[in-house]
């Protein structure tokens, strides 16, 4: 038997080797730091939070407008964490010797400066935000933002969140599985209790895909799905559901759309936030026309996120083939990764 130390070295091994086979961990665009309504919690206590994404921790924090931002986790000064500290009329203060500073990162204020001293020139690093929807997200690998994230049309109501958690995935596959079409009837074919997953025997479902990256708005691709039930190999015409996935940027922000005939629609924003190269933070917010009964905003939301789960344990152990075989039937692979490479820093 070998040992527990061993084991643990050969996991870390297989770990590395995964993460070594991926391109770009971090690719350019907007990615959640917190949502809004953790944010809020403590603002309200006069306090920042902290929050670990991108190979780096960061610090937020609400200013006298009420505005989010978002700075470099540890204090210019002597590295303290900044997290640790408190927001003083709208600027952070470092716990260690409580320099202060403005949203955008500007030093504003050093108590022990003898008078007469000049404030000297300091900064802590500061990242765009944008804040929308109920969620804080920054900006990653270029200075400024090359586009915005459009905000949930007027008059959805926002109808629920889940956490996920953190998936030990790279952020790419998730993108590469919107394009694999011939991983649905595998992997997805089987109809399952939302939200719980059991499978319900007899219950398959069929589904129909293209993906088509947008000539004006080229950060934007869209993934379609039709998908309908079959009950033991007969489809059943009235279950047929449109769901149309929109990619804003590099996976890191994606809207969905479920569109139910004579009902209206739910959207859905599913977000990743890479804490390490193969460790993704994935959270889900959704919002309803408001007249879609509860069970039904449940139903369609549960099915997805539990269909999403599907595929985790894959890409959990998988690694990324620089040159895949593929076949003629397999989805566009090639002409996905090609579009993706637009985010590489
Ligand atoms: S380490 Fe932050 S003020 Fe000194
Ligand atoms: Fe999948």
């Amino acid at each position: 038997m070998p040992d527990a130390s061993s084991l643990i070295r050969e996991e870390t091994l297989r770990q590395e080797r995964r993460e070594a086979s991926y391109p770009e961990p971090f690719p350019t665009g907007w990615y959640v730091v917190a949502r809004s309504k953790a944010l809020d919690k403590v603002a309200k206590k006069g306090r920042p939070m902290a929050a670990e994404l991108l190979d780096q921790r960061v610090v937020v924090f609400r200013d006298a407008q009420g505005r989010a931002n978002v700075l470099d986790g540890y204090c210019p000064h002597l590295g303290a964490d900044l997290s640790g500290g408190k927001v003083c009329e709208g600027k952070l203060e470092c716990p260690f010797h409580g320099w202060r500073f403005e949203g955008d990162g500007q030093l504003a204020a050093i108590p022990y400066l003898k008078e007469g001293r000049k404030l000297p020139t300091i900064a802590a690093g500061a990242h765009p935000v944008l804040e929308q929807d109920g969620l804080v997200f920054l900006w990653h690998g270029t200075d400024a933002p090359d586009y915005g994230i459009p905000a949930m049309p007027a008059g959805m109501k926002h109808r629920g969140d889940h956490d996920a958690g953190v998936v030990k995935m790279h952020l790419q596959e998730f993108a590469e599985n919107s394009v694999d079409f011939a991983h649905f009837a595998p992997l997805h074919g089987q109809m399952r209790l939302p939200w719980l997953g059991w499978p319900i025997p007899g219950l398959t479902i069929a589904h129909e895909a293209d993906w088509v990256p947008d000539d004006e708005h080229p950060w934007i691709a869209r993934f379609h799905d039709a998908a309908v039930l079959r009950f033991r190999g007969k489809t059943l015409e009235k279950t047929k559901a449109k769901a149309t996935i929109t990619f804003h940027g590099p996976g890191s922000v994606v809207h969905f759309r479920f569109q139910i005939p004579d009902v209206g629609d739910i959207v859905m924003i599913q977000t990743h936030t890479p804490i390490a190269p193969l460790a993704q933070r994935v959270r889900f917010r959704w919002f309803a026309d408001p007249k879609i009964p509860r069970l039904l905003v449940s139903y369609v939301v549960g099915n997805w996120v539990s269909q999403w789960r599907e595929d985790i344990d894959i890409w959990e152990n998988k690694i990324f083939r620089e040159r895949p075989q593929l076949v003629r039937d397999d989805g566009p692979v090639h002409k996905l990764r090609k579009w993706y490479r637009q985010f590489r820093r």
